[in-house]
């Protein structure tokens, strides 16, 4: 039986019809670069967060660049954040001008340890970037006591954390800004590259939306960047989005269903939650001393795996100048040879969640 880590092509087929008409709309309109649908998804997108702006833009990247400049970054700032992420959280940084300053995961989520952040803070911290990653909520309260105390912003990267909330309060909605991707592979994405800006207030927003569209139609009263979203993605967000709850809770059950067959199986340390945090399962990881013999068991039998990530970011090349040792963040060191992506996705079949599980349990 052949698994693939997501099946896009079962989800298209489940609401083809929606999506066939909203691609349909955009060529009837050629509103083929931002246009009323874009706008429609951006009001959608803002009201589904529960915040007052969502600026769209052309992916989760820009999104986290466009917010850092937004908050007004200066050569040589330092912005805090994890060292387990996707490099976009902290190319963007270097690129906005900043220095980026690592912070280890807690043994448990993958996310930042708060308690590991204030000793990080120096006199040119300017902001900490929480990356809710995997899907799960970062523990928010002691970031929001450490940034308020320190005068410091907050820029949540949601890009893997759509719909998730910590202790009833959806993610998205405490930092300055908070920034989504809609990749397509995202638990919201479109059918190419697609993100998002969120925040409360007016003035970030208008600011935002400005840089992105080469500082403002017409009259340019600033410099900008282009960085909008296509009128087709927009569109496919905008019809995909009304299913996003139900998707949700699917990824949960596929979740729960591993969590029942993983148990107790030789030394596999299954995803956990902490007290008051919730998670969206863009990512299903299990950690194991034998990963990699596992991977290659898994590819044998025709199951997709993914590694995110093969290193933790301090241990790339691209960050070689800081000169980071493993010592310094032990558990992003360690679960970078120990981690392993499973398939999840919404349509995921009880066969084909069994077909991993039996696999996995083989080699154990
Ligand atoms: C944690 C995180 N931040 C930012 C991004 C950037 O999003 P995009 O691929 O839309 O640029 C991603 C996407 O993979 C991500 O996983």
């Amino acid at each position: 039986m052949k698994i693939p880590f997501v099946d896009l092509h079962a989800q298209y087929l489940s609401i083809k019809t929606e999506i066939d008409g909203a691609i349909a709309s955009v060529i009837a309109d050629t509103a083929f670069i931002r246009g009323p649908q874009v706008e429609a998804f951006e009001r959608a997108w803002a009201a589904t967060v529960g915040v007052k702006h969502c600026v769209s833009c052309a992916n989760g990247t820009d999104a986290l660049y466009i917010a850092m400049l937004a908050l007004g970054i200066k050569p040589g700032d330092e912005v805090i954040t994890t060292a387990h992420s996707w490099i976009s959280t902290t190319e963007t940084i270097t690129q906005a001008g900043g220095r980026v300053v690592f912070v280890d995961t807690d043994a448990d989520t993958f996310t930042i340890d708060p308690a590991l952040i204030a000793a990080k803070i120096t006199p040119r911290t300017v902001g900490i970037i929480p990356v809710h990653l995997y899907g799960q909520a970062c523990d928010m309260d002691p970031i929001m006591a450490l940034a308020a105390k320190h005068g410091l912003w907050v820029i949540e990267d949601c890009a893997q954390a759509h719909l998730a909330t910590y202790k009833g309060r959806q993610v998205g909605t405490f930092g300055n800004i908070s920034t989504y991707s809609f990749y397509p592979g995202k638990n919201l994405g479109a059918y190419g590259d697609a993100g998002g800006i969120v925040t409360n207030d007016d003035r970030l927003a208008d600011w935002m939306a400005t840089f992105a569209r080469h500082g403002g139609k017409g009259e340019h009263i600033m410099e900008g960047i282009n960085s909008r979203m296509d009128g087709l993605q927009g569109a496919i967000l905008g019809a995909k989005l009304p299913h996003l709850r139900a998707w949700t809770e699917a990824r949960r059950r596929v979740a729960a269903r591993y969590d029942e067959l993983l148990t107790g199986v030789g030394d596999l340390v299954l995803p956990k939650i902490a007290p008051g945090r919730d998670h969206v399962y863009h990512l299903y990881v299990i950690r194991t001393a034998k990963r990699d013999a596992l991977r290659k068991h898994l590819s044998e039998a025709g199951i997709s795996t993914s590694l995110n990530y093969p290193k933790a970011l301090p241990y790339y090349p691209a960050y070689a100048y800081l000169g980071h040792q493993p010592s310094d963040f032990p558990n992003a060191y360690a679960n970078q040879s120990r981690i392993l992506s499973l398939p999840i996705y919404p349509e995921m079949t009880a066969d084909a969640l069994a077909a991993v599980a039996d696999a996995i349990t083989t080699v154990f």
